[in-house]
């Protein structure tokens, strides 16, 4: 098995993705043009790229969006696969990551899709299990796939073909200033387009109360980070977007742990029509789930600026490639 060492902690498959922090431009690069090629092959060539090959997808938390499009993702490669869900295996015995791992290595995964709600469990898995993992989110800390499918809609509603296909570099986005609002303290989402979307060149803007966006976000130091910034009022921080990407808002949380009234939330964070006229916004994104009426009013989730579905339908096509490069074949 070849390995190598990235900046996750110890060693890991080759074709593991467990942070956006491992990704280089080039590599994303190669990503989004290994997601238009498959994209492009007719359903039956499709399927023979990983026929014969085993996914295993272990998931420790609800997930809509990103179990369906993994597994149908390698399905419409030709793959094999099998879902371990927390609620229906083993685990619930108490059955550990690693030899859940271990198992289904045994049953003849060679690549497992992962998510926990514990931060780092990727790596864990990567190290005892040998195999290529792919982080299907974790805790607070990172979604790859998720930022990767979010810059892949971003470029397509901005027309971008050549980057679509593949065709980037540090100054990509150069141009295009994206701001994530809500609660950003607790989003992995936030987090992986917060490291992914600088790299391509873009300009992020934080925004949420304090509670939600402490200053020390992510440990970054803005002024060291003159590509990513904090703002807490998001009537200003929409002045100056391109794409505004809202998170979901955990409504017991809110009213539980931080003492924020909802609506006074809604009515300083919400992204509504109203509030959309007054700006020059490009592209609305949601990651999903979405609590419509709290984050998101009806009108922006469904109106022309959307890409929230598009979101997903990307999540498809750039699952299917990070499933080829983990799985180690030429497409
Ligand atoms: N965006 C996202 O991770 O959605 P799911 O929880 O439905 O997978």
């Amino acid at each position: 098995m070849a390995e190598h060492a990235g900046r996750s902690e110890g060693t890991y498959a080759a074709g593991s993705l467990l942070t956006v922090e491992d990704l280089s431009v080039a590599d994303v690069g190669e990503i989004l043009a290994m997601t238009a090629r498959l994209e492009r092959m007719d359903a039956a060539e499709r399927k023979r790229v990983l026929d014969g090959r085993t996914v295993a997808l272990l998931f420790y938390e609800s997930s809509t969006r990103t179990r369906t499009s993994f597994e149908l993702a390698a399905k419409s490669l030709g793959a094999t696969t099998t879902l371990v869900s927390d609620k229906s295996s083993s685990i619930e015995k108490g059955e550990s990551l690693k030899d859940t791992g271990l198992t289904l290595r045994a049953l003849g995964a060679e690549c497992i899709v992962l998510r926990h709600n514990a931060s780092g469990a990727p790596n864990l898995l990567a190290r005892t299990s040998g195999l290529p993992v792919l982080n299907a989110g974790d805790g607070m800390h990172q979604h790859p796939s998720q930022a990767l499918l979010d810059v892949r809609a971003m470029l397509t509603r901005l027309g971008m073909e050549a980057a679509v296909d593949g065709k980037v570099n540090a100054k990509t986005l150069e141009n295009v200033t994206v701001v994530i609002a809500g609660d950003i303290l607790h989003s992995r989402v936030a987090r992986s387009n917060a490291m992914l979307l600088p790299k391509l060149g873009a300009k992020v803007v934080l925004c949420g109360p304090e509670a939600l966006l402490p200053d020390e976000a992510f440990g970054l130091n803005v002024t060291d980070a003159p590509s990513l910034e904090l703002e807490r009022d998001f009537e200003r921080a929409l002045e100056r977007a391109d794409v505004a990407m809202m998170l979901r808002i955990q409504k017991e949380r809110l009213l539980a742990n931080t003492g924020i009234d909802v609506a006074e939330y809604t009515a300083r964070y919400q992204l509504n029509a109203r509030r959309a006229a007054r700006h020059a916004l490009k592209v609305v994104m949601h990651p999903g789930p979405m609590n419509r009426g709290l984050e998101i009013d009806d009108a922006m989730a469904d109106g022309p600026l959307s890409v929230i579905e598009e979101q997903v339908a990307h999540g498809l096509a750039v699952r299917r490639a990070l499933l080829v490069r983990a799985l180690g074949v030429s497409a």
